[in-house]
């Protein structure tokens, strides 16, 4: 007993030094790109008849205080404070220049009703919902062009009661394809930080055709087993940070995208600038994910200090034929792995197509993927690694790789499998395959 409290004793220790020594150092971080901002001026969902008793529907008193916030025009915005309670309501827009603020106890639940959850257009660069065909229910939280907008708070949550909506993709009675729990479209300078958000029907956090957006210190949670809960989603939006978070949900923690086959090619917004730093997380898919959907094109994405345990596949670069653009430029490092299936996969043939008439020689073109200083313990297959026939993943380099089956310093992982892919590695354990054997 006195033993095992001296160790966890020595344990906090450690990590007290450790976060001691990282508050000293001046942390790095690309948030500067969406400074926090304080409003002066500020309204309360209570005076707009909010009750946060979890049974009173709260839709109109959101639509009234967000109406009361445009109107007012006030260039340094207003602050929308939702005190502690349960504010149980239908999806509604956000405007520019304000911060949803939710304090300590706040909770944003989302009704569970699909009968007359409103839809929305589908987006041009997937040309129909993601799983339906034609429209699609709009996001809980939803905005479209605007600016200067702020999620912030005490760790107060945004409750997307996901359940019923995972049964009915589960049962295939879906009628239109699911609401995201908050999503951007068309917007720039976006603050999404200190909030909660749980059980989402589909995708959390999904800025589409966006720029400056900034998502930090944010808890995302779902159920392991939930259906397409992604984390965040950066899609054909461009100078994302996305840093210090924590995500334990049901599919990939960070992806990102920009349009899907002939609609995503027809509409060529890439996403470009996207980095990704001090993520922990947990999922049965990918730890990071880019693609599947990359047919406007991915280019300059950043992602260091992640920490992903019992996770589907530490990296997961996936694209198919009929999905054209591009992935470049791309860098991942300092990752430590506890528990994968898979620590890195590339695949050529992964995701569906929108509809039949995807264009059969629109190839990705695939160059420059940098993957150094991992560690992986409890790594079932190091990685398998297979680019298209005719559009080989290209520019591929492993870098100081180390991938153990159990525990550190045991034997290394099962190794990999390499088709279709050029480029090379250094200081990688198990060593690579093929063309990735030489130096890089
Ligand atoms: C919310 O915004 C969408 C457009 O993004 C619009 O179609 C819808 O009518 C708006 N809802 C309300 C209640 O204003
Ligand atoms: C992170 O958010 C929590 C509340 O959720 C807050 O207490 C803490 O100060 C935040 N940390 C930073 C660095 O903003
Ligand atoms: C915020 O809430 C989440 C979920 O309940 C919890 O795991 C986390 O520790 C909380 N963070 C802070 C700073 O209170
Ligand atoms: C590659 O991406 C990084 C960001 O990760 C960026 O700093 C750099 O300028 C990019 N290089 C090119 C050639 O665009
Ligand atoms: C190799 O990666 C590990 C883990 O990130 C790191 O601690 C070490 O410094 C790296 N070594 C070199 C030579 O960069
Ligand atoms: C590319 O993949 C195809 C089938 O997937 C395979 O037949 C071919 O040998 C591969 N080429 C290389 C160079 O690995």
């Amino acid at each position: 007993m006195l033993r095992f409290a001296v160790s966890v004793f020595l344990c906090f220790s450690t990590v007290a030094s450790i976060l001691s020594s990282v508050a000293l150092s001046e942390e790095i971080t690309c948030s500067g790109l969406v400074p926090m901002k304080d409003r002066n001026d500020k309204v309360s969902i209570k005076d707009f008849g909010g009750v946060g008793d979890g049974k009173t529907l709260n839709t109109k008193a959101f639509e009234k205080a967000i109406d009361k916030i445009k109107q007012t025009k006030n260039t340094g915005g207003t602050v929308l404070y939702i005190p502690p309670g349960v504010y149980l309501s239908e999806t509604f827009n956000l405007t520019s220049h304000m911060t949803l603020y939710l304090a300590k106890g706040a909770v944003i639940k989302a009704i569970q009703d699909s009968e007359n959850w409103p839809l929305t257009a589908p987006l041009p660069s997937y040309g129909r919902g993601r799983e339906q065909p034609g429209a699609r229910y709009q996001s809980f939280i939803h905005a479209d062009g605007v600016e200067d907008v702020i999620i912030t708070g005490e760790n107060g949550t945004f409750e997307g009661q996901g359940e019923k909506w995972w049964n009915m993709y589960k049962e295939k009675t879906l009628k239109y394809t699911r609401p995201s729990l908050v999503e951007f479209m068309n917007s720039k300078d976006i603050l999404i930080s200190n909030v909660v958000l749980q059980n989402s029907p589909f995708w959390n956090i999904h800025p589409v055709y966006c720029s400056n957006v900034v998502v930090r210190n944010v808890t995302i949670l779902a159920p392991y087993d939930s259906p397409n809960t992604d984390g965040v989603d950066a899609d054909s939006s461009s100078h994302v940070c996305i840093e210090d978070s924590f995500m334990s949900i049901g599919d990939d923690l960070v992806a990102v995208k920009s349009g899907w086959d002939q609609y995503g090619i027809a509409f060529g917004r890439p996403s470009s600038d996207i980095t990704i730093r001090r993520i922990t997380g947990t999922t049965q898919y990918a730890g990071i994910a880019i693609g599947s959907e990359i047919s406007g094109g991915i280019q300059n994405v950043y992602a260091e200090q992640l920490n992903l345990y019992n996770i589907g596949l530490g990296v997961h670069v996936k694209s198919n034929v009929g999905r054209g653009g591009f992935i470049r430029n791309i860098t991942i490092t300092d990752v430590f792995i506890d528990g994968t299936v898979m620590a890195i996969q590339y695949g050529g043939k992964s995701g569906d197509h929108p509809d039949d008439n995807y264009d059969r020689n629109a190839l990705p073109f695939v160059k420059g993927i940098t993957l150094k200083n991992f560690v992986g313990v409890k790594v079932e297959q190091a990685g398998d690694l297979v680019g298209l026939e005719g559009a080989p993943y290209a520019g591929l380099c492993f870098s100081n790789i180390s991938l153990y089956s159990n525990k550190l310093n045991g034997p290394t992982s099962t190794p990999w499998t390499c088709s279709n892919v050029t480029g090379g590695s250094h200081l990688v354990n198990p060593g690579l395959c093929g063309a990735l054997s030489s130096s890089c």
